[in-house]
């Protein structure tokens, strides 16, 4: 029924599982197909031996001593810095921040920017599709300035509703949105969206954690003032994520956090910050896992970004053909491959989507169920929960085949 093979046009997945010892495992007892990628991908041994290599071999702490471990060990960190820098290619390196992750990085943006940029009655702007942790800071945030919170609709096809979002953005001081709805799986046109919002005089903010592992990223071109992203969700290791803002406007803001290392001098009524980017990375560093980051950055280097965009769409545009032969299957977002990532969400007429997850997970088919941290999404889409396939670079037809399969034991099992 499906093209067979695992050799899509752009990327050989046969040859990729190798690199991903946890593809090897068995779930009740059938093979695990891993289709919970918008969640967290999986990690290849190349990350995970870049872990064990710095935790055997160097581990300690940067930018404090001048023995050798330390000297390797920064030299390590920063050189990840540098591979972060190229993979979004931000114009410098310090211009990227290494944060916990993408909750962390807009966490930091929302409390600095609206705290110096934001006054009462000014207005900040998000949309109907953010994930809560682009929604929750801007709605706590402009709460404590009094100003305004506006939230631009989504259309019936996925997208953002343009005339609402123009007048909304009229007299705005912040714009933030996803680049690609965890949800959705609508990939937005960031560009357009930035020049858009920067005729109205708005900062602009974007959420890169669903975008930024799948497809490539140019920050100078899209020129976003600043852009977050999380290292879990692009084959690296959880804890670790970037916050690339533009230099002049990280220079314009105050530290988020106060601590070691993002000082130059404390005195017993002033302290001095250090440079950039560190003035923004006080206290110790998730070291290894910033290494780790700079391991897997390598590795999707290796794949190339385009390719996996292509592979994703290949994957993607099966899947909705597949998804459309079930008449009780309802698929949210986009209908067009090419307008959209490989995150699937999708609703079974009747049946609670935890149910087909568990039933799905029975037959080794993990996938997510819920409310994806979406609530306002979900009440637009008039649903409390969807189900959710996401694919990624080591996703093949024969994983699309279980779902399908999967799916039909799902209605099976209820009617
Ligand atoms: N944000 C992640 C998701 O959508 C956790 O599943």
């Amino acid at each position: 029924m499906l093209e067979t093979g695992l050799v899509s046009k752009a990327i050989d997945v046969e040859e990729i599982r190798k690199d991903f010892p946890i593809l090897k495992r068995k779930v009740h007892d059938k093979r695990l197909v891993y289709l919970d990628n918008a969640a967290t991908s999986q990690k290849p041994k190349q990350v995970i031996d870049t872990l064990i290599d710095y935790y055997s071999n160097y581990n300690s702490n940067i930018h404090r001593s001048v023995h050798q471990l330390a000297e390797e060990a920064t030299q390590a960190f920063e050189a990840a810095r540098e591979k972060t820098r190229a993979f979004i290619n931000a114009s410098k390196t310090d211009e990227v921040i290494f944060t916990q992750g993408t909750t962390e990085g807009l966490n930091f943006a929302a409390s600095s920017l609206v705290s110096k940029y934001v006054k009462k009655t000014d207005s900040i702007v998000v949309t109907e599709m953010e994930h809560h942790s682009n929604f929750v800071p801007w709605q706590q945030a402009a709460k404590r300035a009094g100003a305004y919170f506006e939230i631009v609709s989504v259309d019936d096809e996925g997208f953002l509703d343009f005339s609402d979002l123009d007048n909304k953005l009229k007299g705005a001081k912040i714009f933030a949105f996803s680049e690609s709805s965890n949800v959705l799986g609508s990939n937005l046109d960031a560009k357009e969206l930035t020049k858009r919002a920067h005729e109205n005089g708005a900062l602009v903010v974007v959420d890169g954690a669903q975008s930024a592992p799948h497809m490539p990223v140019d920050v100078q071109n899209m020129d976003c003032d600043m852009f977050a992203f999380s290292s879990h969700k692009m084959l690296g290791p959880t804890g670790v994520g970037c916050l690339y803002g533009k230099r002049d406007l990280l220079a314009s803001i105050p530290p988020f956090l106060y601590g070691g290392d993002m000082i130059k001098e404390v005195h017993r009524k002033e302290t001095n910050w250090n440079d950039l980017p560190w003035k923004f990375e006080a206290g110790t560093s998730n070291i290894a896992d910033v290494i780790g980051l700079g391991s897997a950055i390598d590795y999707l280097k290796r794949m190339g970004m385009s390719n996996i965009r292509r592979h994703e769409t290949e994957i993607c545009r099966a899947a909705l053909e597949e998804l459309a032969k079930f008449p009780d299957v309802e698929v949210y977002g986009p209908k067009v491959a090419e307008n959209r990532s490989a995150a699937i969400s999708f609703n079974v007429a009747k049946i609670h989507p935890h149910d087909v997850a568990s039933i799905l997970d029975e037959e080794g088919v993990a996938i997510r169920s819920g409310h994806h941290c979406a609530q306002v999404l979900m009440e637009r889409l008039g649903v409390s929960a969807t189900a959710r396939a996401s694919f990624y670079l080591y996703n093949g037809y024969d994983d699309l085949e279980a779902l399908i399969e999967g799916l039909k034991k799902v209605r099976q099992v209820f009617q």
